[in-house]
């Protein structure tokens, strides 16, 4: 019993839409009328700027993180792997029930699980963002490339299947949910950052 409302919990701390809290409440802008439409930390950097994308960011990387950490947080001593609450707080950032169920792409709540659980492969994630980012100037192919990376470093690193399992699952996530931006980059329409 107490893993499903831990599960629903997760999800409902998923389904947080900060980005829309933030955009509407500090600048009474709705950002998915704004840019890539995306509710997610990148399209509010592209609509309102560093102040409100760092927060927001830091707040989606921060439910996959609260979420994993649950039931240590509550000293529940449970027969299941923590990470299962960060891919329902994935799935609820993903569909949020607060937000129409249109919700962001998977990539800062899923960063956020790492965080919680493997803080050493969140650190390798991040550097190969910022790296691919350099290079490629496009934010959509550096989240699926740091992606790939943690699925990588699992497969070489890790024994446990189920956490091998989990990461393949939430690259699943960010490419499924960045179908429109691998179709833009394919066309040359994706935009890039200019800040790096
Ligand atoms: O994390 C989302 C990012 O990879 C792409 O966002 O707004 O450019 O579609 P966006």
């Amino acid at each position: 019993m107490i893993i499903a409302i831990l599960i629903v919990v997760s999800y409902l701390i998923g389904s947080i839409p900060s980005g829309l809290i933030i955009g509407k409440t500090f600048y009474g802008v709705d950002i998915r009328q704004h840019g890539s439409g995306n509710l997610g930390g990148t399209n509010t950097f592209r609509t309102l700027g560093k102040k409100a994308g760092f927060a927001v960011t830091i707040s989606d990387i921060l439910k996959g993180t609260v979420a994993t950490l649950l039931p240590m947080l509550f000293a529940l001593d449970l027969d299941v792997n923590p990470l299962i609450f960060g891919v329902f707080a994935v799935i609820g950032h993903m569909y949020p029930i607060f937000a129409g169920f249109k919700g962001g792409k998977a990539v800062a709540t899923s960063a956020g699980i790492l965080l919680g659980h493997e803080p050493l492969l969140f650190l390798f994630i991040i550097l190969i963002f910022f790296i691919t980012l350099y290079f490629s100037k496009y934010v959509s192919l550096s989240s699926m490339a740091a992606g790939f990376a943690g699925l990588i470093y699992s497969l070489v690193l890790w024994d446990d299947k189920l956490l091998i399992a989990i990461l393949a699952l939430l690259t699943i996530f960010v490419v499924y949910r960045h179908r429109a931006n691998i179709k833009r980059i394919a066309n040359k329409t994706e935009p890039k950052v200019k800040w790096i």
